[in-house]
């Protein structure tokens, strides 16, 4: 969750970190600050809602200084408002911080900093950071490294701080414990932010910084310390991102250009790993682990969200595809269900970001029982994917929008990817088998083109959703799932209330919303479970239920029954998920957009969700 940004060079490091900020705004939009030194002092301007009030404010008051840090917030702890927004100054004003996290212990923390005389200001869990490295500090000499160890040994919890000293105007600190921190490297300057979004325009050269490591940054220099204080070096990464990738490009927003984006970048999480004559998957990512991972007893898919959907969808493809047994959870219940793990079970961590907390936590239960991690992430660098053991990059580009849309399909297609590649090994499909679903899955790209043609015809459909407050999304078998991610897409972003079920259950129970102010949505497409879903739409229209049903096309049957069809081409029936969830992402988008909402920064939400 949040953004935070540091600049030290010889520009206006206000500009560059509000420009920042504006980069990170997915992460967390609900108040917005910035801190810098002027005239000798910590100056800060910091403004409740969206990070362009603070930009008009921080114009209107002209506001400059060689070094800034910056915070675009997600609050956990107090309500969003100027007074909680970050940074937050230390009693004495020698230090500022922005922090990204949790801090766990901040009450006994703040009530033994009260004791000794510090006033707090807000409500924040992170203002105690600043109070405790101010006293640290000048029991430490001043010396701001020995002080941010032991700072960094107090705290418990997830984050990462910049920080600000009043004494050391030309040098910015952080530490880091769980959250992200990247900083990037330019001639003359110096960049930190919690991703690369914030970089690209100045430099691509960047470096990941490690949990527990502390960083001292001037304008031509910087250096990394471990917990014990030793310097260590880092070997420099190239930040793989084109300015056009965080950029618009003429769509409305980020949501819609990530959709139709996705002919190129289903593509993308394909290239090089299906071979030309379509007789085998290739996985570049898995070398050492092979065996673990075609031999293994289980797969468990874990993960949150949109990418617990494409975990599900895997279930049905791996049980289905490699023979065997296959399980899957929601990253943020795995830990406390007190799961049995044996030692060689495979599990795949599924993560856009790589930065979910409660997928790392699901992780370390699973890695301390032996299991191994094999990660699915779309953030390169990101921490699921440095503490996995394997996996493989989805290859989707920067995600922006916060309903996640390209992301879901290239987790799609790197699962189906490995289903292949252990059934190869395992035998449990024939060359031909293999071929054909190669074959298929090369197809894809350009049926989900066909598909986004259609959009003008699912804005109309739209139109009709514009006043209801509750829906139905149905799917059976592996079009389960896809309800979910259906009816979760349009709740995020549209606020109507979305129930996803399997299409069997409805007569245990969801039946009983439907009238003719419940519209339900319905995965109709010519597969295995064809007419039994047939069946659900004839008892929702019995009920003067209105039914959107996505069929394949030519499907006069359904035709005659639905209120409206979305008609998309033919694929396998475990294949099929990466085309019927194109309709449902444009309904939801188009429905938002109908009903004016803030599509890319829906309320409450944010991107990346650090915090368990
Ligand atoms: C998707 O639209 C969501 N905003 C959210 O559910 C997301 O999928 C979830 O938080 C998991 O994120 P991750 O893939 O980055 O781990
Ligand atoms: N816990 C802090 C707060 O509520 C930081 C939240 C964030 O990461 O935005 O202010």
């Amino acid at each position: 969750m949040c953004g935070i940004v540091g600049y030290i060079g010889d520009k206006n490091g206000i500009d560059i970190v509000v420009k920042g900020l504006q980069r990170l705004e997915y992460r967390g939009y609900d108040s917005a600050g910035v801190a810098g030194i002027s005239a000798g002092k910590i100056q800060i301007v910091k403004k409740n809602g969206r990070v362009d009030v603070l930009r008009q404010t921080v114009e209107d008051v002209k506001f400059s200084s060689h070094v800034g840090i910056g915070h675009t917030r997600w609050a956990t702890h107090g309500e969003p408002s100027d007074i909680n927004a970050h940074p937050h100054i230390s009693h004495k004003g020698k230090v500022a911080i922005v922090h990204n996290g949790i801090i766990e212990n901040y009450l006994s923390l703040k009530k033994e900093l009260q004791k000794k005389g510090k006033v707090f200001l807000s409500e924040t869990d992170s203002e105690v950071i600043a109070h405790l490295l101010e006293e640290v500090l000048e029991n430490s000499a001043g010396d701001m490294i020995a002080a941010l160890q032991i700072v960094q040994r107090t705290l418990v919890g997830a984050f990462a701080v910049v920080i600000l000293s009043v004494d050391e105007p030309n040098l910015i600190y952080a530490i880091k414990k769980g959250t992200p921190l990247v900083l990037g490297i330019g001639k003359g300057e110096n960049f930190l932010a919690s991703d690369g979004t914030p970089l690209v325009q100045y430099t691509k050269s960047v470096i990941y910084i490690g949990d527990g490591e502390i960083l001292r940054l001037s304008a031509n220099d910087f250096q990394i310390y471990n917990s014990d204080i030793q310097e260590i070096s880092h070997a420099t990464s190239v930040l793989e991102m084109e300015m056009s990738m965080i950029e618009k490009d003429g769509y409305a927003h980020f949501m819609l250009k990530e959709i139709y984006e996705q002919p190129k970048t289903i593509l993308d999480s394909m290239r090089g790993r299906i071979a030309a004559d379509m007789s085998e998957v290739k996985l570049g990512g898995i070398n050492n682990y092979a065996p673990q991972l075609y031999n293994a007893n289980r797969y468990l898919f874990l993960a949150c969200g949109t990418s617990y959907h494409a975990g599900m969808v895997a279930r049905y493809v791996f049980e289905q595809l490699c023979r065997v047994s296959c399980e899957v959870d929601v990253a943020s219940e795995f830990r406390y269900r007190k799961p049995v793990i044996h030692a060689g079970d495979a599990i795949f961590a599924i993560s856009q970001s790589g930065e979910t907390a409660d997928t790392i936590v699901a992780i370390e239960e699973a890695k301390h029982h032996g299991a191994n991690i094999f990660g699915i992430c779309n953030v390169v660098g990101s921490t699921i994917s440095r503490v996995s053991h394997e996996g493989a990059y989805t290859h989707a580009g920067v995600e922006i929008g916060v309903a996640s849309t390209k992301a879901f399909t290239a987790q799609l297609t790197v699962l189906y990817l490995f289903a292949l590649k252990i059934a190869q090994s395992k035998g449990t499909l024939t060359p031909a088998q293999i071929k054909q679903y190669c074959s298929e899955l090369h197809a894809i790209p350009d049926q989900v083109s066909e598909i986004l043609a259609l959009s003008p015809q699912i804005l109309e459909i739209s139109k009709s959703l514009k006043d209801i407050h509750s829906m139905l999304f149905l799917g059976r078998g592996v079009q389960f799932p896809i309800a979910l991610e259906g009816a979760l897409k349009m709740k995020e972003i549209t606020y109507i209330h979305a129930e996803g079920y399997a299409a069997g259950e409805m007569k245990h129970g969801p039946i009983a919303l439907i009238d003719e102010f419940v519209p339900t949505v319905i995965i109709a497409i010519k597969d295995s479970n064809y007419l039994k879903v047939l069946s659900n739409i004839k008892e929702i229209k019995a009920r003067k239920g209105k039914v959107i049903a996505i069929v394949n096309k030519g499907d006069d049957d359904i035709k005659g029954i639905a209120d409206f069809c979305i008609e998309i081409p033919e694929t396998s029936e475990l294949l099929a998920p990466l085309l019927t969830t194109i309709p449902l992402q444009l309904l939801a988008y188009h429905t938002a957009n109908v009903r004016g909402c803030d599509i890319d920064k829906p309320r409450n939400l944010a991107k990346s969700v650090t915090v368990e």
